[in-house]
């Protein structure tokens, strides 16, 4: 479903896969297969292979972006790279921030997620702002807590206007990569919760207009059912966009709704 403001995404995250041959080879194919639409279609590559898919898409409607941002612009943060870097020397405005692996084996927090979201934003980018919960906290009943506290952890101090150029990334930690995914009730019933926090931090207006993703194990196979949802506006879909028909197909069956 497209959300109030009519938009819908379909975001590819490459996490550290593929080189610059395959790169070529993807988006030769993706273009070719590229249904017309208006669901808008992004591949967050890694840094290296940025200006590679940046020239195989030149002309076409699918953006670039990348996986993470450092909060400072510059200085001695070995292995970081800098929101203003993306924008000033990839030419980019979009990059995902928060996602669950950056969490996990990177000792991400929430408030260094709010930080690197404040450095993007200062940059122009948009942001696709991952959050989701573990299998214990699901199975504890907490999910709606956790994803409570992380959307309003990571919002910190970000204004209404900043607001509009953030994404939401519903992404159940225990459904990432693990071929489990959530059911499209309760991918609905969380990113309806997501919504509910949006509007209590902002207002029910900037609620309705946030473009929120499921993502975790979406693939060709599910992702009809998940996108007929009411509150899902579009995937995050890390496995299934490495394969350029599978995810052209995924697009598809987006703007097809
Ligand atoms: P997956 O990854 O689609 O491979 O589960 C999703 C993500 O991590 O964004």
């Amino acid at each position: 479903m497209k959300n109030a403001i009519n938009r819908q995404m379909m975001a590819g995250n490459w996490k550290m896969n593929s080189n610059s041959e395959q790169t070529r080879e993807y988006f030769e194919q993706l273009i070719g297969l590229l249904s017309a639409g208006e669901c808008e279609v992004a591949l967050c590559v890694p840094y290296p292979l940025i200006p590679t898919a940046k020239e195989a898409v030149a002309g076409t409607r699918i953006r670039i972006g990348a996986q993470n941002c450092h909060w400072e612009e510059s200085g001695a943060f070995t292995g970081e790279v800098s929101a203003k870097m993306l924008a000033e020397e990839y030419g980019i405005d979009l990059v995902i921030v928060g996602h669950s692996e950056r969490r996990q084996y990177f000792g991400e927090t929430d408030e260094t997620v709010n930080g690197r979201i404040k450095a993007a934003l200062a940059q122009g980018l948009e942001v696709i702002f991952c959050v989701g919960e573990s299998l214990q906290q699901r199975e504890d009943g907490v999910t709606n807590d956790v994803v409570g506290a992380q959307l309003r952890e990571g919002l910190k101090d970000i204004t209404v206007e900043q607001m509009k150029k953030i994404i939401v990334a519903y992404e159940p930690v225990w459904a990432i990569g693990t071929g489990k995914t959530a059911t499209p009730d309760q991918a609905q019933e969380t990113i309806a919760s997501v919504r509910k926090i949006v509007a209590e931090l902002y207002d029910a207006e900037i609620a309705a207009g946030t473009l929120v993703l499921y993502g975790g194990s979406m693939n060709g196979g599910n992702v009809a059912e998940l996108l007929s949802e009411a509150d899902i506006n579009g995937g995050l879909v890390g496995g299934a966009s490495l394969k350029a028909e599978e995810f052209a197909g995924m697009i598809t069956a987006a703007n097809e709704l």
